[in-house]
């Protein structure tokens, strides 16, 4: 009897061992948001089609909400990593490429977009091999972007932030790693301050600082509209992700494993972009109908007013992005 049992406990890690053995590659894909966001739903979403197509060969193994990493770590430990069998991936957001490419900058350009559908021409477009470029040099491979949506400004206090600078006068927010976030909350009056995704809520509550910019989905997952009074819709800049991996895990690969991981990625990216048009209407609504902060809407005007107030930030940051490619870029969004 007792060797009976002993067999039958042996049996699914056997089992389990042999599904191991199956898969000749792992991919930790490691991001800092919820799972029902835009970006985690692409990340399982990703997972499975990658898991069908290769027939188990290889396992992506999602990490949400920072659990394996925080962005900026993450990034280091791709770069250092030096196995040929187990990579790490990621969606850090563009932002978040400061120390390894100048040219990504361009994206957190206050008002570059008018919209999402702006996002798209350029992110669609032949320019992006060019924002890209840079990071080949620095280990790291680009696959693709997703999105979660236009940034809206949260803030603790008596009144919304609408005019400026008189509103961000004396006001502390939190910003990601964006050199450009930086000025652009200086151009406006407040004071900005990096912090890690995981910090935030705990920063608001506490008072650490007063407000933030993000998009809805992490607003509304993030619970970060229970610790803030108003939400400007002032959507002034793109929050995106670059998905990437390390030159050097992604060429080892054989040539049809990086075929499949590239058609299911193509997929999810197009389903990510759903995700991101509904998680914006739809966490938005959940906020607006909650008993928390408020939603304000901005005027035509009050954008303008905002617009000329951050305008420098394009001046000051024009040689290091490439005066060149924001003059190709601005000509392709019809500037
Ligand atoms: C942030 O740090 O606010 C965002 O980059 C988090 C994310 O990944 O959406």
């Amino acid at each position: 009897m007792k060797l009976l049992l002993g067999t039958l406990f042996l049996l699914p890690l056997a089992f389990g061992s042999m599904q191991a053995i199956a898969s000749d590659y792992t991919i930790k894909f490691s991001h800092v948001v919820a799972s029902n966001t835009p970006k985690g739903k692409a990340a399982e979403l990703f997972a499975r089609l990658v898991d069908e197509r290769t027939k188990g060969r290889v396992k992506i193994e999602v990490f949400p909400n920072s659990q394996l990493y925080n962005d900026n770590k993450v990034l280091e430990a791709m770069r250092l990593s030096s196995s040929k069998t187990t990579g790490i991936m990621a969606a850090p957001s563009l932002s978040k490429f400061v120390k390894f490419s100048n040219t990504l900058q361009a994206f957190d350009l206050p008002y570059l977009f008018n919209d999402i559908s702006d996002v798209h021409k350029l992110v669609d477009s032949s320019l992006m091999p060019r924002l890209t470029s840079g990071l080949n040099k620095k280990g790291l491979h680009a696959l693709t972007v997703w999105d979660n949506g236009m940034k809206v400004f949260s803030i603790k206090g008596e009144k919304p932030l609408k005019n400026t600078p008189a509103d961000f006068n004396g006001m502390k927010f939190r910003i990601q790693s964006s050199n450009i976030a930086a000025s652009m909350i200086e151009k406006l009056g407040g004071t900005p301050q990096k912090l890690p995704f995981k910090e935030v809520y705990t920063a608001l509550g506490q008072g650490v600082v007063d407000g933030q910019e993000n998009a809805w989905s992490n607003v509304y997952t993030k619970k970060f509209y229970e610790v803030q009074d108003y939400i400007s819709v002032s959507n002034h800049s793109y929050l995106g992700y670059l998905v990437v991996v390390s030159n050097e895990f992604w060429n080892n690969l054989p040539a049809d494993i990086r075929d499949a991981v590239s058609i299911s990625l193509k997929e999810a990216t197009k389903a990510n972009r759903e995700y991101a048009a509904q998680a914006d209407t739809d966490d938005r609504k959940k906020i607006e109908n909650g008993k928390y902060a408020k939603v304000v809407d901005m005027s035509t005007a009050e954008r303008a007013a905002w617009r000329k107030a951050t305008a420098p930030v394009w001046a000051e940051f024009r040689d290091e992005i490439g005066g060149e490619l924001i003059d190709d870029v601005n000509k392709l969004l019809g500037r």
